[in-house]
Formats: C-alpha cells, structure tokens, sequence
C-alpha cells in the first residue's frame, strides 16, 4: 500500500492489518512515554483545504507519537489565496521536504489526483475530500465498533471483523464522505448496512449500493428487544454543502431523522442481532438538537470520544503501514 485513498481500494487483509496494527498502537497511547521512534527523520505534512478540528488535530498527535516532524499547511491565510495552484503548493511542500502529504481538500478526488500525478513521490492520505471519501474515519469507526462488541463478549478484537453486525448510518448521507467510506469498509468487514435519510439527502443510484435504504428512522429501528441496529451512526447535516432547501424545516428533520429523546428510551432498550446495547457512533461536530438530541449526546452509549481517541491509533497505524518499512513503494 503506498497511498490511502479510498476504503473501496481495502482488501479484507489489509483492512484488518490496519485496525490490528492501531490495537498495538493503542497500547503505546497508554503508556507513560507515549511514543516511538519508528518515524524518526520522516516528515508529515497536514495540507487542509478544509476547516477540521478533530481529523487535523489526530493526524498532528499519530505523527508525533511515532517521532515524525509535522508541518501544518491551513489554505486559509496562506498563498491560496494569492491563486496559487495544488500543484505548486504540494512541490513547495515537497522541497521543503515531505515524506507523507496528509490532505484535506473541498473538491472530490482531489487526493487521487495527487497522488496520481508527478508532483510528488509523498504518500498521500485522504482526510476528506469533498462529498467522496474520509477513509481514516471510517478505519476508526471500525476499530471503535469492533471493540464495543468484543469487549462486552470478553474477547481480543484482534484478527476478528464485523461479521453479523448490523449497523444504521442515519442523516446527510448525499453529501457525506464519512457515510460513503464507512459502507465500502463495513460490507468489506462483513457488516450488514442499513441508510435513513429523507430521498432528497440519498444519492442518485443508491439502489445499486449493498445496503438497505429506509426513509423512516422509525421504521428502520424496529420494534420488539430484539429488533433494529447493533450502532447508530448520526450524521451531520452539511449545510454548508447545500445550495439549497433539502428539507422543510430543521425542526421536522429532527422530528423525523433525529435521534431524539424518545428514540433514544426505545434504542436502550433494544438488544441487537448481537444480543447487547447498541453504540451510537458520531463522526463529529455534532449539532445538538438536530440530528442528535443532548440527551444522546452525552448518553453513555455515546461513543463520540473514544472514536476521537481511536482516530489517533488509526493514523498512527496508517503512517507507520505507509511510511515505515517495506510497504512504501510496493503497490
Ligand atoms: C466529518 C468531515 O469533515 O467529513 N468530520 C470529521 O472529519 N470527523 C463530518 C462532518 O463534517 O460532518
């Protein structure tokens, strides 16, 4: 492997590589000396194009954990706005030498461009490109999932996938990467997957995907202990990727998309095909109130923060898969 650009391009052995070696990486998170010094020397540049909080930060903390020098690159305030192109600002970057170009970008397939392309022999990593791909994201939502379940059955996640499991991903799903790179993961992984969104929030051609659509969340939560998810996973609505009116109102999309107190008191009591609580799962930022109520929010079945803390295992893992060792160059 020597980008990653996309969950779709993830064999089954590769995928379980990654969430395996992020297991061991999670360890060294724990100790007091969190870092290695695999990445040495290496430098790791964050290239956003893109406002983030959390994808950003993560990337900074794997990079530093592993002993990589990282140089943080925000379009915003710099020469972008002068006019300056892709290309010379990957080749400023690379001069001032790069190993690895981690990128952020508002246009679809822009990291597959790069990486492409001749501007530059760095490893690229998406971190979200457009309404295309998140694929480190949906690595950390797998990890946090395939956790959960083998924690609360006494068994080492290692090696194991998500087979049987079956998983909601509720909300914007048209223009999100997050939901695109956790389907082609999760049915890699063996999952089954269900989407609810109003049909206005679906992309054309959804019928063709290897998930279930449901346009009620109701509906797709089911009724009776045994019935509905074993996760949740709430979406964001992207506002700002919206020209215009999706929905009526935002009181009616949580009315009828949200996850609400109510559906929360009937999520608590449901048992999934795997016989426990189900997770809610949140890429983040949440907006609370309207596609996740603060009551669920902040529910202990919430996994909002360990998702956070998996992300820096996840990057952690990938750099180290792409950047160290044999696996550079060889794909
Ligand atoms: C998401 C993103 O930017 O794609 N956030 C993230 O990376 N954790 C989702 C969102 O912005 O809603």
């Amino acid at each position: 492997m020597r980008h990653l650009l996309s969950t779709a391009d993830l064999s089954h052995t590769q995928a379980l590589s990654i969430l395996d070696t992020a297991e061991e990486m999670a360890a060294v998170s724990t100790r007091e000396v969190k870092k290695l010094p695999t990445l040495r020397g290496r430098t790791v540049v964050n290239l956003f194009f893109e406002d983030s909080t959390r994808t950003r930060i993560s990337f900074e903390a794997a990079a530093k954990r592993l002993s990589a020098d990282v140089m943080n690159f925000s379009a915003k305030g710099s020469s972008v706005s002068k006019g300056e192109s892709l290309k010379d600002t990957v080749q400023t970057l690379e001069a001032i030498g790069a190993d690895a170009i981690v990128m952020r970008h508002w246009a679809s397939g822009a990291a597959a461009q790069l990486a492409a392309s001749d501007w530059t022999d760095c490893a690229v990593i998406n971190a979200g490109d457009g309404t295309h791909e998140h694929p480190t994201q949906a690595l950390l939502d797998a990890l946090t999932l395939r956790r959960g379940f083998s924690a609360a059955q006494g068994q080492d996640p290692r090696g194991t996938d998500l087979t049987g499991m079956r998983v909601l991903i509720v909300g914007d799903i048209l223009h999100s990467r997050v939901a695109r790179s956790n389907i082609w993961l999760l049915r890699t992984l063996g999952a089954d997957v269900g989407l609810v969104a109003p049909a206005t929030l679906l992309p054309v051609g959804v019928e063709k995907w290897p998930v279930s659509v449901f346009y009620s969340l109701d509906e797709a939560l089911g009724s009776g202990p045994d019935a509905g998810p074993d996760a949740i996973m709430m979406l964001r609505v992207q506002a700002e990727r919206m020209g215009g009116a999706y929905f009526p109102t935002a009181a009616e999309y949580t009315r009828r998309w949200g996850l609400t107190d109510e559906r929360l008191a009937r999520l608590q009591a449901h048992r999934g095909a795997l016989g426990q609580t189900p997770m809610i799962l949140h890429p983040g930022p949440m907006n609370r109130g309207v596609e996740i109520s603060a009551a669920a929010a902040d529910s202990p079945m919430n996994q909002v923060l360990d998702q956070v803390s998996h992300g820096v295992s996840v990057r952690m893992a990938v750099l180290h898969l792409l950047l160290s060792g044999s696996e550079r160059n060889t794909a």
